[in-house]
């Protein structure tokens, strides 16, 4: 959905003790790729724990216009009858993303190399994001994109028709372009090579041989290597998807900044791709504790146990962590506000291009909550104020983005004063149950 409606302020305000059993909903990035992997399957993709929020019920909508028939049963769970590879038919409406990177990126991808035309668009977080990090390797395959300046949405792509198979670096650290170039390699003839510098989540990967594809992945020296065989016959699957550990960290680094928590996380997919916030906490000194670890769809699961934690101190985070965990910077900023000393936070260039510029985001507000921050084009370094807290007592705005709204609730918590944003509305995204799940375990987030 482009637009988020009025906004709907919302403010924090400290708290007792964070305590109970936070179930975190479905991992995003799982949710998309498991309703477009299952629209290019032939047959019943069935799917558990999908993420009921914004972002993945518009690339459901998408789905349905390419042709794929998807289903919400009454017990919760989702059912995906696919058209195959290559199948798509053309839709016969703009395609709207809404706030969604992953969604609009990877849809391109697989659309790219069908002869159909498709034009997308999204709110206005959205179409202000680079596109061309995307469109730039699809026009290898043979697809022509037309955008806005700068390659912004809304943009019409035209798929290839007679597609050839590429061979690609991505220059950036992205699961979502390397994910477009792998589902645009589908449906091309050959091998299709991904070559990424820095490991990124690799949830496509993954998937795309649980669901009978040919891939490989080999650590070469240029980096890892991914080649796919195209036009393969995708098997429909039952699919599981785990909660989310970006959407855990929320409940997680409110428990360790409030005096007296303890909170458990259960069910927390520990992929090392996307767990580096947990490592980082740990090496700060908080007081998280992994539980009940095991093995669940191929990947480590673990109960995740945070406890108030008064003695945290600031770190210097290595930047090579940065893509395992590049969705937590901004809540682990707040933790940093409220640790003893500095945390130093490079390689980071990545968060001035989501859904906000992160670091602008997270440094007006915790500035104007008292807090000290330092940035530069790629790092950012917050002075912690130690367990005497934040002062808060600011409105905060959260840019249309889900993660700086939640995030400085999150601060609220532990403040001296309520801290407050302008519209909470992006939190529907990723977390619709966000404020539910935190005041049951003791929070005070309130509309207005
Ligand atoms: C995602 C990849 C990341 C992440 C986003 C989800 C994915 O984006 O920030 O929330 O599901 O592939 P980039 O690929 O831009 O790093």
């Amino acid at each position: 959905m482009s637009g988020h409606g009025t906004p709907l302020p919302m403010t924090s305000s400290a708290c007792g003790p964070l305590n109970g059993v936070a179930e975190v909903p479905g991992d995003k990035s799982i949710s998309h790729r498991s309703l477009i992997l299952g629209a290019m399957a032939v047959g019943e993709t069935r799917i558990t724990g999908l993420l009921e929020g914004e972002d993945v019920l518009d690339t459901a909508k998408a789905m349905r216009a390419f042709g794929a028939e998807v289903t919400r049963h009454d017990d919760g769970s989702w059912s995906v009858h696919g058209v195959g590879v290559g199948g798509f038919a053309e839709p016969d409406q703009v395609i709207d993303c809404g706030n969604s990177g992953t969604g609009v990126r990877l849809i391109m991808g697989t659309m790219a190399t069908s002869p159909i035309t498709v034009t997308f668009t999204g709110d206005a977080s959205l179409n202000g994001r680079p596109m061309a990090r995307v469109t730039d390797p699809l026009a290898l395959f043979g697809a022509q994109a037309v955008g806005r300046n700068g390659g912004r949405l809304p943009m019409t792509i035209v798929g290839a028709a007679d597609p050839v198979p590429v061979r690609y670096e991505v220059p950036v650290p992205s699961a979502q372009v390397k994910s477009a170039v792998l589902l645009a390699g589908l449906n091309a003839p050959g091998q299709t090579v991904v070559i990424e510098k820095e490991a990124t989540r690799d949830h496509s990967e993954r998937m795309l041989a649980g669901f009978g594809a040919e891939i490989s992945v080999e650590e070469s020296e240029d980096g890892r290597v991914i080649t796919l065989t195209g036009r393969p016959e995708l098997k429909p699957q039952v699919i599981a998807v785990p909660r989310d550990p970006s959407s855990a960290a929320f409940p997680v680094c409110a428990a360790l900044i409030t005096p007296g928590s303890d909170v458990l996380v259960p069910g927390i997919g520990l992929n090392p791709t996307r767990a580096g916030l947990f490592t980082t906490l740990r090496e700060m000194g908080a007081n998280l504790t992994y539980e009940n670890e095991r093995e669940e769809g191929g990947e480590p699961v673990a109960d995740l146990r945070a406890r108030f934690s008064p003695d945290m101190k600031g770190i210097v985070v290595p930047a090579e962590r940065a893509a395992s965990m590049i969705d937590e910077y901004p809540v682990l900023s707040v933790v940093a506000a409220n640790s003893t000393g500095k945390t130093m936070m490079g390689g980071v260039k990545e968060l001035r291009v989501k859904e906000s510029d992160r670091i602008d985001a997270m440094a007006r507000g915790l500035r104007a909550c008292g807090v000290t921050i330092e940035e530069g084009e790629d790092w950012w370094e917050v002075t912690g104020l130690g367990p005497q807290g934040v002062p808060g007592g600011a409105v905060c705005e959260s840019f249309l983005d889900h993660r700086i709204a939640m995030s400085f609730m999150v601060l609220g918590m532990a403040a001296q004063a309520p801290v407050s944003v302008d519209d909470g509305n992006p939190i529907a995204t990723s977390f619709p149950i966000f404020e539910p799940l935190l005041n049951g375990l003791g929070a005070r987030v309130k509309r207005g």
